[in-house]
């Protein structure tokens, strides 16, 4: 069973090496002389700030799906979206001249909307997987995740083989649900619709544990009495944006506002100002 998520880890690493060249190789004009009039994604990039010439669903907006109960990467702050994807978002809306929307809906429902042209991406601390880019491109990634396991205080689960038989509670179509359903069989994987009723759902003793990312973990059992964090990590993930197939101008625009970014230290600073070291 662990040999399983470690296998997994050991793709997404490739995966993310692969990324990572695919970056580089896209933004160094001089190995490859672009096709007469063709734009680089580094132009369409750096350039595009008042006028935007990249395609989206509606024009001069940039339209992200997400599920806004993933603190904190999206939450609530009274009325307001707010959260690392919710500021990335905007930074790379501000590089490439558009007003970012966000539209709050499934987990689930996410990689459909981007793919069906009912938003432009999707930033939802989703991880990067072989199944997912079978419908969907991800961009470059720009956060890492690891997959926790929550039980309660009094709880007698201190290993991930432990696991075994248990009720464990996740968030329906999230890598977490994907490993646990795979590794402890789907009849033990009790589904919810939000990561905060899997959680609700351990606190009232429904479940014996959820399987769900770190950051999230943290926030839910710092606001909630009698949880704590496996010390074991199920698996370490990469997080990207997703965007349809059919905008591949779109995610390279997005690619070079991610590497401009990272290359100024906006995404860090994001990240240090949300991510609780543990
Ligand atoms: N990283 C996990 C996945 O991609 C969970 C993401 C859940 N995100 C959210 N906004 N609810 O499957």
């Amino acid at each position: 069973m662990m040999f399983k998520r470690l296998a997994a880890m050991a793709m997404t690493a490739v995966l993310g090496a692969a990324l990572l060249t695919g970056c580089g190789s896209s933004t160094d004009s001089t190995s490859e002389a672009p096709a007469e009039g063709a734009t680089t994604a580094a132009e369409s990039a750096t350039g595009a700030v008042a006028t935007s010439t990249v395609p989206t669903v509606t024009e001069g907006k940039l339209i992200m799906a997400t599920n806004a109960y993933f603190p904190p990467y999206e939450y609530y702050e009274g009325s307001e979206i707010v959260g690392i994807d919710a500021e990335i978002a905007e930074a790379i809306g501000e590089k490439l001249g558009l007003e970012v929307e966000i539209q709050d809906m499934e987990f689930d429902s996410i990689i459909t909307a981007v793919s069906t042209g009912k938003a432009d991406i999707g930033l939802a601390g989703m991880t990067v997987t072989p199944e997912r880019e079978k419908n969907i491109n991800f961009s470059d990634t720009y956060a890492t995740g690891i997959q926790s396991v929550i039980v309660t205080e009094d709880s007698d689960i201190q290993s991930i083989d432990d696991l075994q038989g248990k009720k464990i509670g996740v968030q329906l179509s999230t890598t977490g649900d994907l490993y646990a359903s795979d590794d402890f069989g789907e009849e033990n994987v009790e589904k919810f619709n939000k990561g905060n009723d899997a959680v609700m759902a351990l606190s009232q003793g429904k479940v014996d544990a959820v399987i769900i990312d770190n950051q999230p973990a943290l926030s839910y059992v710092s606001s909630t009495q009698g949880l704590k964090i496996l010390d074991t990590q199920y698996a370490e993930e990469e997080y990207a944006a997703c965007i349809s197939k059919d905008n591949t101008e779109l995610l390279d625009a997005v690619n070079g506002a991610l590497a401009e970014l990272k290359a100024d230290g906006t995404i860090q600073s994001i990240l240090d100002k949300y991510i609780v070291t543990e």
